[in-house]
């Protein structure tokens, strides 16, 4: 169990707007959000709904036009171009429903990948290889991604967001692109991820069956997060 206040994301009412037309569209409305070390925490919602925008904004790939958002006690706002991509690099791992492997790259180069982008110290290779057998892909390391089904792409995919022992993963619609069958292998995954790891899980979808695997679920629903709260005591303030 974490400890108390061992927050890995704290969200305090955070808004985005986007241009639509002469109107706009309010992507994030007011959103708060608090999720500990070795969390799974599950946001469910229909399209457009604000999924990707709480996890791009969350990743400092997005800006909130309103609010703050802290990881690991930091609030991004504070943070430079440089300090974020270092951020994303070191203390963030990424899985996308369309798994987004790099097509001439080898699984083993996959999953090297965060190593070579992000800081040395955390080079391993003997990680690279565990988590290849944490997947079951072990035997297919020098195999490329179109040799590979879309459930064994995404188990790379997991494979390679955690190599450089992320404190956070950030889900969004991993099984969206699966079978129910594969689904549910890749939900049984990051489930034991989060238990094996300790590692943070924030995951975003439309599907009920894989938002059920949250420890927590939250709803948004054009920008509107339910059964969030502010933060009591915002430290930045
Ligand atoms: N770059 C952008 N420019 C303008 N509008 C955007 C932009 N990105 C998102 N939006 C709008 O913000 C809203 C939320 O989009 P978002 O991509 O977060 O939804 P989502 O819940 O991830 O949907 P889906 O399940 O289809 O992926 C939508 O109305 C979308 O059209
Ligand atoms: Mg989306």
């Amino acid at each position: 169990m974490a400890e108390e206040n061992d927050f890995v994301i704290q969200l305090d009412r955070v808004s985005k707007f986007y241009p639509a037309g002469k109107a706009r569209v309010k992507a994030l409305d007011g959103v708060s959000l608090e999720v500990t070390r070795g969390e799974f925490v599950s946001v469910i919602g229909p399209s457009g709904g604000g999924k990707t925008t709480l996890l791009n904004c969350i990743a400092g790939l997005d800006h909130p036009d309103e609010g703050e958002i802290f990881l690991n006690r930091r609030p991004i706002s504070k943070m430079d171009d440089a300090q974020l991509t270092a951020l994303r690099r070191c203390e963030i791992g990424f899985i996308f429903q369309f798994f987004n492997l790099l097509p001439t790259l080898t699984l083993w180069e996959n999953v090297e990948l965060p190593l070579l982008l992000g800081a040395a110290g955390k080079r391993n290779e003997d990680n690279i290889q565990r988590l290849l057998e944490y997947a079951g892909l072990d035997h297919r390391a020098q195999s490329f991604p179109a040799e590979l089904s879309g459930g064994e792409m995404q188990r790379v995919a997991i494979a390679r967001a955690l190599v450089h022992e992320p404190s956070i993963i950030l889900a969004d619609e991993p099984t969206g692109n699966l079978d129910t069958e594969n689904g549910e292998k890749i939900l049984a995954l990051l489930a034991q991820v989060c238990k094996d790891f300790k590692t943070t899980i924030l995951l975003v979808t439309h599907n009920p069956q894989a938002a059920a695997l949250g420890q927590r679920c939250f709803e948004i629903r054009d920008g509107v997060m339910r059964n969030g709260r502010p933060l009591s005591a915002n430290p930045a303030r």
